[in-house]
């Protein structure tokens, strides 16, 4: 199947987004989509998939004109979206989600089962081909609502393929994954591609995986279509420059050294917490960038937790600047100068209804005590100091309108405005483009040569070795090893035990 999006125009309030968008896409191929933040990649993909309308032009199906006026108008047509959010029917059992999902009016929101339209046995015999097919274990009884959410995001590929998709689109779908599972989902979208035919979309802020998982690559900028090529004929360096229009700096910059007298702000000693965390030693000085290496799963995550008081310890001890803060709440910890940023911004981050201005206005408010009346000079004040110098654009609007990159920006931001002593941040830059991962990059390293201790968990090793003045790696809930800035990353993931 083709799929032709012509002259494809989109504008929120007044501001063009998308300009004359022209893009075929063909089945047995793996199209990648790449831009900047903003540049409207997702926009495009929702409108494809019908969850969106455009201002003008058309999509056209097998060069029949289609007219996609919702999702489940595009899922007729063969074409669905699978996003990073999961549009899934919490209440329903992820066999209902799958069979019955795409048209959810034909289920029912609360969850109770459709009566006389089912065939359970058949079901099960289609979702465990499906499962078959693309090596997802999930259990069909399951409440969707329960899964993490890169399940979610299985159920949503298996709905896609239930439904007989023609054309899927992955909107950032390896994002939340840890390499492995990143690349086997990208083997499976290029085995669908190859082997059924499907036409498949992928979206992506990472290049190199562009580059080897698609045919062509499409580069959209400030919502053009700038150019359109075989991956084959491209570099990441080629990429990026045709998706910032000038060559990009993408050094991470230079820590400045620690002083020799700087206080030890973060001392852990024998934190352990079930199998998740076990026995972890280490030290945070005033001005030190420490990282945590290690796969998903290693216990880095829960460690930031732990230090920051959203999970109580089963043994150790926590001081920050030499008070205790063990088994403490994420209040104390705050009391004591700590912020955490965590990995996940939409279910842990961001108040999405509310606009960036607000949440970081409403991070800074706590503190001071404010009341109402002072908000708008606390948002001004917070837009000014942190939005601005962040790249958040839209600070105004509600933040589930923003692209992924500035709600990500708008969750650091949301901490920046307390001035912490401590800043714990896990996964900082995840989703967001390269111009905006640099921006991240350096304002950890100022906020870092200002005073602030760092502990920064992250699963791109070049990000932990690039800004970090000591890598501490965790395996199995431990500090398996600790690496000097300068060590390579192939020696990190050895200790990691990936390779
Ligand atoms: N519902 C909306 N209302 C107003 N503006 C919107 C809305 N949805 C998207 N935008 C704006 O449209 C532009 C393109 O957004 P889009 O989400 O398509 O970008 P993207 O390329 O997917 O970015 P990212 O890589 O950050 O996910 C952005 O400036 C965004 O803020
Ligand atoms: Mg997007």
């Amino acid at each position: 199947m083709d799929v032709a999006l012509q002259g494809i125009r989109k504008s929120y309030g007044g501001t063009a987004v998308l300009h004359e968008v022209s893009l075929t896409l063909r089945g047995g191929r793996v199209h990648g989509i790449v831009g900047e933040n903003g540049a409207g990649k997702s926009t495009l993909a929702r409108i494809m998939c019908g969850a969106v309308a455009a201002d003008s032009g058309q999509v056209a199906v097998d060069g029949e004109p289609a007219a996609i006026r919702s999702p489940r108008d595009a899922l007729r047509r063969g074409i669905a979206l699978v996003t990073q959010e999961g549009a899934i029917v919490p209440g329903l059992s992820v066999a209902d989600n799958v069979f019955l999902g795409g048209g959810v009016s034909l289920g029912d929101r609360r969850g109770r089962r459709v009566r006389g339209l089912r065939d359970p046995a058949g079901d099960r015999r289609r979702f465990g081909r499906l499962a078959a097919r693309t090596g997802f274990s999930l259990d069909p009884a399951a409440r969707a609502g329960d899964l993490p959410l890169v399940h979610r995001q299985q159920v949503e590929i298996l709905r896609a393929l239930a439904q007989g998709a023609r054309l899927i689109a992955l909107d950032e779908p390896t994002a939340l994954l840890p390499a492995p599972a990143a690349e086997r989902l990208l083997r499976l979208a290029r085995d669908l591609a190859e082997r059924d035919g499907i036409a498949i979309v992928l979206i992506s802020h990472r290049l190199d995986e562009v580059l080897s998982a698609c045919d062509s690559v499409t580069v959209l900028r400030d919502g053009r279509h700038v150019t359109t090529a075989p991956a084959a004929e491209l570099t990441p360096q080629a990429l990026l420059r045709a998706m910032v229009g000038r060559p990009v700096e993408t050094l991470y910059p230079e820590p400045a050294p620690v002083p020799d007298d700087a206080p030890v702000v973060l001392a852990v000693r024998g934190l352990s917490r079930g199998r998740a965390v076990r026995d972890v030693r280490l030290e945070v000085r005033a001005g030190e960038i420490v990282g945590l290496a290690g796969l998903v799963g290693s216990g880095r995550s829960e460690t930031l937790r732990l230090v920051f008081g959203a999970d109580r310890p089963d043994a150790g001890e926590v001081t920050i600047l030499g008070r205790p803060a063990t088994g403490g709440s994420p209040a104390h910890a705050m009391g004591l100068g700590a912020a955490l940023v965590p990995e996940s911004r939409g279910e842990q981050g961001l108040v999405l209804v509310r606009s960036a201005a607000e949440n970081l206005a409403m991070a800074s408010l706590p503190r001071r005590r404010r009341l109402g009346f002072v908000r708008r000079g606390a948002e001004r004040r917070a837009v000014r100091a942190v939005a601005e110098p962040l790249g958040i654009t839209g600070p105004h609007r509600p933040a589930w309108t923003l692209s992924g990159g500035s709600q990500q920006r708008s969750v650091f931001g949301k901490w920046l405005v307390r001035s912490p002593r401590l800043l714990l941040v896990d996964e900082p830059t995840r989703g967001v483009d390269v111009a905006a991962k640099a921006q991240i990059h350096r304002l950890i390293a100022d906020l870092a040569a200002r005073g602030v201790a760092v502990l920064l968990a992250s699963s791109e090793v070049e990000e932990v070795l690039g800004l970090a003045h000591r890598v501490l790696v965790m395996r199995d809930g431990r500090i398996a090893g600790e690496f000097p800035r300068g060590a390579s990353a192939e020696d990190v993931l050895t200790r990691a035990g990936l390779r």
